[in-house]
């Protein structure tokens, strides 16, 4: 939520206590550096002992609630028919009003078991936009993924409330091409990861549903920011202001066939889930769940966090818990739009996103710009971002490199996790960053994983630019910082 001072002045308000603390360091920028260029410039290669503030992601980051502690201590770990199944059964049912659910160990198994049963050698998937996991699973199967987005989608700059919305116009187009039968089906991601954690509307959605539907395609919605994405939905869509988020998801789960997600996003919790009200659907992925993740009724999943699970899908949907990191990141993009730094506008679902194409204009795409700009602010500021641009597309068949659509800085804001003050010192270094960017470079990869290469992928800084960058900050800041 977000509160008005008496100056007019809007912050973020946190509407929780925090009665618990892990505590954290801020190594001096030497040791900083060290750890970067141990880990090959690729900030998922850092130890977490090293990080200061971890805006890695919002995967299994979250702040769990007390509720969903206190339900971890009743589940109950029978192999197979575990009352911790039923009850998260009840609970899907309830807040997406679905009557079957498969559970899984998260959001990319749900994606292997989607690809497995529905996408075919030659076929096409559309999307909003693809998320790498996602993109992988379906490629793999065989299938073309195709991002049928607005152009307003990549303008990094942008007043458009719903960057996340389908060109009707080019999935009309795509599916007259490839024939309806080539299509596995149609996906909708809940605030697209990759350009920004935009949202969808409902009005594009139901669009999407009508041009499909008739044709025999049925449409999922990838609701891993599901409670963001209707959070958006009640700020931003005309008629919606009123409506509460539970009802709002309610309305998208009624539109979709089915509904996939990581748990570990808006539910807070470390699992995944395929559910739906087509019989037809889940009697086709059924059989796959126990030789892929496990029974039918863990999928994977320990019954602990089935069990959170089924409160976290709840209490997602209260309006305080879907806005938690909306808000904070609204305060955070204000804050570096305030100091001139480039970011993704408008302030997205599940990250500030800074602009690398903007912030280093000089560092060719062919050299990396947001794992180098990554790579940087760690150096600076001991805080992990993640690299969303080229380094997080694989090379095509060929063997070059693919250039991403955006060169991102993801800072992720788990939820009720970081406070105004962390907010305030990120901006404040990079502030600092950007007036001294003409220090980052490139980078250059020494060791390349054949698939999903941003994971497990070692870089050089091309011309050794960490220790002048880091040199600089010592001189401004001191030793200690
Ligand atoms: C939109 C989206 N879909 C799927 C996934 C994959 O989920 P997981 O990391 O739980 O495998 C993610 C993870 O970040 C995501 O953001």
């Amino acid at each position: 939520m977000s509160i008005r001072l008496s100056d007019g002045t809007e912050i973020p308000i946190e509407m929780h206590k925090i009665r618990i603390v892990q505590k954290t360091r801020l190594a001096p920028v030497r040791e900083r550096l060290r750890a970067m260029e141990e880990a090959g410039y690729n900030t998922f290669l850092l130890r977490s002992r090293s990080i200061f503030l971890d805006m890695l992601t919002d995967s299994g980051t979250n702040a769990m609630s007390d509720n969903q502690l206190a339900a971890m201590m009743q589940s109950d770990d029978a192999y197979a028919g575990s009352e911790s199944f039923y009850r998260l059964e009840a609970a899907v049912k309830e807040i997406f009003g679905y009557e079957y659910v498969l559970p899984c160990h998260q959001g990319r198994a749900a994606e292997h078991l989607l690809a497995k049963t529905f996408v075919k050698p030659g076929d096409i998937v559309p999307m909003n936009y693809h998320f790498t996991t996602t993109k992988a699973h379906f490629d793999m199967a065989g299938g073309k993924v195709l991002e049928l987005y607005t152009p307003e989608a990549l303008k990094a700059e942008s007043a458009c409330p719903f960057k996340g919305n389908m060109d009707l116009g080019r999935l009309k187009a795509a599916i007259d091409k490839a024939g309806p039968k080539s299509v596995s089906f149609v996906r909708m991601e809940a605030t697209t990861n990759l350009i920004g954690g935009q949202p969808f509307s409902l009005q594009n959605l139901r669009d999407v549903k009508a041009l499909i539907e008739p044709l025999g395609i049925f449409l999922v919605v990838d609701g891993s920011l599901i409670s963001e994405n209707a959070y958006f939905i009640r700020q931003r869509e005309a008629g919606y202001e009123k409506t509460s988020i539970r009802d709002i998801v309610r309305e998208i789960m009624s539109i979709a066939d089915l509904c996939y997600l990581s748990a570990r996003k808006s539910a807070s919790v470390r699992g995944g889930m395929i559910a739906t009200n087509r019989k037809d659907l889940h009697e086709a992925i059924r059989p796959w769940l126990p030789l892929y993740e496990g029974f039918y009724t863990y999928g994977g999943m320990s019954s602990k966090e089935i069990e959170a699970m089924a409160v976290g899908i709840r209490e997602m949907t209260e309006v305080e818990v879907a806005g938690a990191s909306a808000d904070a990141i609204k305060y955070f993009v204000g804050l570096l739009l305030e100091k001139g730094v480039p970011v993704v506008t408008p302030a997205g679902g599940l990250a500030c996103h800074v602009d690398a194409m903007r912030f280093i204009p000089h560092v060719p795409q062919s050299e990396y710009p947001a794992g180098a700009l990554a790579a940087a602010m760690f150096i600076v500021s001991g805080i992990r971002g993640m690299e969303r641009g080229s380094v997080s597309m694989d090379r095509d068949k060929d063997g070059n490199d693919v250039p991403s659509d955006m060169e991102l800085l993801r800072l992720a804001v788990p939820r009720r996790v970081y406070t105004m003050s962390h907010f305030q010192y990120a901006a404040d270094r990079l502030k600092w960053l950007y007036e001294h960017r003409e220090l980052i470079g490139g980078l250059a990869f020494y060791e390349e994983p054949p698939v999903l290469r941003f994971f497990g992928g070692k870089m050089n800084a091309k011309g050794n630019w960490g220790l002048p960058l880091a040199e600089a900050f010592e001189k401004h800041f001191g030793p200690d910082c």
